[in-house]
């Protein structure tokens, strides 16, 4: 069975879209990286934070409520915050300084663990960069299992820590995020028969992403992360201290900012649990948008079944009465709509969309 890394590796890459630039020796926002200004889509056009202003749930794990509200946060936003989840302060920590351990470095030492043009896992990037024609204020860095070989280049006798500090994370990050897809399958009032949940924890797809936002010279012009929705199942993203940046799109509302929370982890419906539930649960498009003062960290999590899994709407949602429920979307394999996403970004779920 193919990897989450093979089925990306077919839809290979310029070098261009892959480096970085080096924010470092840049002093204001060179061209490349200024992007349009439209009424609508500006990153200068900030959510009002006076009023009435959103935010979305955060949710205790260790509540009686937790599946109940969990359930509802997916299907009315496709997004919430988790408290309590069980992953150590200590090792959120560990990742975080890892992570500034990787980025602080010169950019000649980070192209040492430089992604391969047709490949999935390193340093680079945005994935979903070819799709716009300006840079945006970022880079990454991307795990599969293992960051062994990659660490290895960078840090040739110092690797251990970093391996050990994201294989532990990415444990702790896979059993909570079955634990979250096991509580949103009750909320549907669904059993785990019905989406054949050991075959979908067999082999599952996931991958490890960091990513740095540098301090940007002007901010109003710059983007962070361009407006997309995550392609796998869900995903469980730290946030650095008190660094925002991460809007998520609400219709009749615009741009509305996600603000950390100390000790919470933001969770995500991705395009694959959108699918799964029919359309209850929204794919959440959200973006990024750099900080003038702030360099922002965070760490992304993405979890998915494996690459030959077919995803489809969830028979228990759609077979019930009436046109409401019939299934609108057409089912199709991980691997085949990871590379659907990969060269159609948007427009992927449109693609398979029957009704
Ligand atoms: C992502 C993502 C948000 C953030 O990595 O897919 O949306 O705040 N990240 O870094
Ligand atoms: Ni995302």
């Amino acid at each position: 069975m193919a990897t989450l890394s093979e089925a990306y590796t077919e839809t290979p890459l310029h070098l261009q879209h892959i480096i970085p630039i080096d924010f470092d020796s840049v002093e204001e926002v060179p061209q490349s990286h200024s992007w349009p200004q439209s009424d609508d889509e500006s990153p200068r056009r900030m959510f009002n934070l006076d009023g009435d202003h959103f935010s979305i749930p955060a949710i205790d794990l260790d509540s009686p409520d937790a599946i109940e509200m969990a359930g509802h946060a997916c299907k009315i936003m496709g997004i919430f915050q988790v408290t309590n989840h069980g992953i150590p302060s200590s090792l959120l920590r560990e990742v975080e300084s890892q992570a500034w351990r990787f980025f602080t470095l010169p950019a000649r030492a980070k192209v040492k663990a430089l992604r391969s043009p047709s490949g999935a896992t390193g340093y680079g990037v945005a994935r979903i960069a070819p799709f716009f024609n300006k840079f945006m204020w970022h880079e990454g860095f991307t795990m599969m299992g293992s960051p062994l070989e990659h660490a290895r280049e960078v840090w040739p006798h110092g690797y251990r820590k970093f391996c050990e500090v994201m294989e532990d994370y990415q444990d702790k990050m896979k059993a909570l995020s079955e634990r979250l897809l096991a509580m949103i399958l009750k909320y549907l009032g669904l059993s785990e028969h019905d989406v054949d949940w050991p075959r979908l924890r067999s082999n599952a797809c996931t991958a490890l992403q960091l990513n740095s936002y540098p301090r940007c010279p002007d901010p109003g012009q710059a983007m962070g992360l361009a407006p997309h929705t995550d392609t796998l199942l869900l995903t469980i993203l730290h946030q650095n201290h008190s660094a925002h940046g991460l809007q998520v799109h609400r219709e009749g509302q615009g741009w509305v900012p996600v603000f950390p929370m100390n000790g919470a982890l933001v969770v995500n419906v991705g395009d694959m649990l959108h699918i799964m539930s029919n359309a209850m649960f929204p794919s959440v498009v959200h973006r990024v948008i750099p900080s003038e003062n702030t360099h922002r960290l965070t760490v992304g999590y993405f979890y998915g079944p494996p690459t030959d899994f077919h995803v489809g709407p969830i028979h228990g949602l759609t077979q019930t009465s009436g046109q409401e429920d019939a299934a609108r979307f057409r089912s199709i394999t991980v691997k085949d709509y990871v590379q659907m996403k990969a060269k159609n970004l948007d427009k992927a779920l449109s693609m398979i969309r029957i009704r």
